[in-house]
């Protein structure tokens, strides 16, 4: 199984920026056997898809809605993601949790409607540090695992991607222990039939120094990328270091 990066690009880049970004970062040599993803913001996702066409780049939306169309303003449905070129979609995402009223429930129900549309989900989970503080870091991780995979049974489960992101290490420069990441990555794993081959990636201030360390990791496929990812040099490097940990 090739390991996947994701840049979540969040409240990043305009169109401008996105295409400035893009004629660097297409122009560098990415290794063989691992694959990329980038999640640029919705103004900027058609533009994005259809400079990656032939990339060998993957496409993922930040978040999405359940319907597939309608009534809905303000939001985006999982036919214009596929239609963008989107073969991903992240949700559960702790900011959409933290700032959006992100519910568990709703985020069974894009996770459903995502696999429905041919969306493999990016489904992110992760304790707070009052959380781990308290101990409950690895209870809470695995009742946000089954809550969003709730009802999908072991197909379902097996066509996801995990995303492990401890709420106090996104964006803050304090990144989680690896051996840590680990056991949490592996309980995450075995909380759910259908998970035991799936990808999961780390998340919570990844960079090039650190990236390799949780590469090498068993139960760490991969990363979900904020700030490393939104400057091309520095997320190229990260790419490569992930391919050199292993
Ligand atoms: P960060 O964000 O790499 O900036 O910590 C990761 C994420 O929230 O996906």
């Amino acid at each position: 199984m090739n390991r996947l990066v994701v840049a979540n690009w969040k409240m990043n880049m305009t169109g401008t920026q996105a295409f400035a970004f893009l004629d660097d970062f297409l122009a560098q040599p990415l290794p063989d056997g691992i694959d990329v993803a980038i999640a640029p913001p919705f103004t900027a996702i058609a533009q994005v898809g259809y400079r990656l066409r032939g990339s060998g780049i993957a496409l993922a939306g930040q978040d999405m809605y359940w319907e597939q169309s309608g009534a809905f303003t303000g939001e985006i449905s999982p036919p214009m993601l596929t239609d963008a070129g989107c073969t991903y979609v992240i949700l559960g995402h702790s900011e959409r949790r933290q700032y959006f009223g992100e519910t568990d429930e709703g985020v069974n129900r894009k996770v459903r409607a995502a696999l429905a549309n041919g969306l493999t989900p990016i489904v992110c989970v992760g304790e707070t540090g009052a959380e781990r503080d308290a101990g409950e870091a690895l209870a809470r991780v695995i009742a946000q695992t089954r809550a969003a995979l709730d009802g999908l049974g072991r197909d379902g489960a097996s066509k996801v991607v995990m995303a492990y992101e401890p709420l106090w290490a996104i964006g803050t420069g304090k990144n989680c222990d690896a051996d840590d990441a680990d056991a949490t990555m592996g309980a995450i794993r075995a909380s759910v039939d259908g998970l035991q081959n799936v990808r999961i990636l780390y998340g919570g201030s990844v960079k090039v120094e650190n990236v390799a360390a949780y590469a090498r990791k068993p139960n760490i496929n991969g990363g979900l990328v904020g700030g490393a990812s939104l400057d091309p040099a520095a997320f190229t490097a990260l790419i490569r270091a992930v391919t050199q940990g292993t």
